[in-house]
């Protein structure tokens, strides 16, 4: 085999590899028998991939001695639900599937929550396989074992820790995304630059229009950096309770308001991409970073296609609201990853209100 790189996530209870590379798809079978399985497999996707990449998927590991099963889940967040999951519960248990069946969850970070929530808990936990086939996906969702469902009252509500034995990162996939998608993803590429390491960060403003090629090495060079990075993070705060892995989530406190006041018009990444510029700017407000920042994040984002700016008819009153709501949120004030400089970043459980508020209303 040739042609692709492996990341080795490491954790406190876990070791299993990242395989990044394109055209990687056919070694799916020959990755799985790394692993003990019963060669029953239930593909987990949707029906946009599926008519995409099912078929193919299903061929290929059916020749290979697997017995597969195609569940089709409804596309996007729609997928998340209890409903769903018992649905998909109820086929698993008619398929007889035992303790050593593999889930293989074929799609983007959607599909990939649903299906490791299913295979954490069915029996108590199934084997899994990630085989991510959005930008987000590949570079961040697929990566590190969180999965989680929505409620009726939020998203994300309900979820795991519960790491796949594999994720497989065949960037080929990302040649049928949806343009608007792709960028939307490529915000959280630079976010990994941004929060901590800015000899990557530089090679993305070198190379920002090249990676708007799907075909290039520069992107495939980066999707593997980014997996790279999330595998140490993971790594070294797996439970996401030592404050380190929670720098991920620079950009998402502003970025999931905005996304939930746009009633979701707005995509994760446009929204997470807007955010990284008002936190890089709070950050400034409150003088742990140079103003020059603010315009770097926002300079390389913007180049990518992607929004800066909140809409400016939003109530910032429902904005900050929405911002102490956030998960990382404690007591009811406000907590962002804010920035020292490019490649420094840390959380904050309690940034001045005010401040927020007037970087929101003024700038
Ligand atoms: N578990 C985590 O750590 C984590 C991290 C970040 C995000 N997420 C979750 O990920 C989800 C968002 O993921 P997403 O942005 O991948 O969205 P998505 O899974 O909804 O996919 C976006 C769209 O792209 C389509 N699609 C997927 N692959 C395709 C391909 N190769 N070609 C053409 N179309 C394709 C899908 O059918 C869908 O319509 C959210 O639910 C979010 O909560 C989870």
């Amino acid at each position: 085999m040739s042609g692709f790189r492996e990341v080795l996530l490491k954790t406190e209870t876990r070791e299993y590899p990242i395989y990044v590379g394109r055209g990687i798809i056919n070694y799916l079978p020959k990755f799985m028998d790394g692993f003990k399985n019963s060669r029953k497999c239930a593909v987990i996707t949707n029906k946009v991939v599926n008519s995409l990449y099912g078929e193919f998927v299903e061929e290929l590991l059916s020749s290979s001695g697997y017995v597969v099963h195609v569940v089709e889940v409804p596309d996007g967040e729609e997928c998340k639900t209890l409903r769903v999951v018992e649905r998909v519960y109820d086929e698993l248990v008619d398929l007889r599937f035992d303790r050593y069946s593999t889930v293989v969850a074929l799609g983007g970070g959607s599909v990939g929550d649903l299906s490791g929530f299913i295979a954490a808990t069915y029996m108590r936990g199934i084997n899994y396989v990630q085989v991510p086939t959005t930008l987000l996906a590949q570079v961040d969702a697929s990566i590190g074992g969180k999965a989680a469902i929505n409620l009726p009252k939020g998203k994300n509500l309900v979820g795991v820790f519960y790491h796949p034995q594999l994720v497989l990162v065949d960037v080929d996939f990302l040649k049928t995304h949806d343009v608007r998608d792709f960028r939307s993803g490529l915000a959280e590429v630079v976010k990994y630059g941004v929060i901590m390491d800015r000899e990557f960060f530089n090679y993305l403003v070198e190379n920002r229009s090249k990676l708007l090629d799907v075909s290039s090495d520069e992107l495939t060079y980066a999707i593997l950096k980014c997996c790279q990075l999330k595998a140490m993070v993971v790594g070294e705060d797996e439970f996401d309770r030592k404050g380190i892995r929670a720098i991920l989530n620079y950009g998402h406190t502003v970025g999931h308001a905005v996304e939930a006041y746009s009633n979701f018009t707005l995509r994760h990444g446009e929204a997470v991409a807007i955010g990284m510029c008002y936190e890089a700017k709070i950050s400034a407000a409150l003088k742990l970073a140079e103003e020059s920042v603010v315009d770097t994040v926002c300079s390389v984002l913007s180049g990518l296609g992607l929004p800066t700016h909140i809409p400016v008819d939003v109530n910032t009153t429902k904005l900050v609201e929405l911002m102490r709501r956030d998960k990382k949120s404690v007591g009811g004030k406000i907590a962002m990853v804010l920035l020292r400089d490019i490649g420094n970043s840390f959380l904050v459980s309690d940034v001045p209100e005010e401040v927020v508020v007037e970087v929101v209303r003024g700038w």
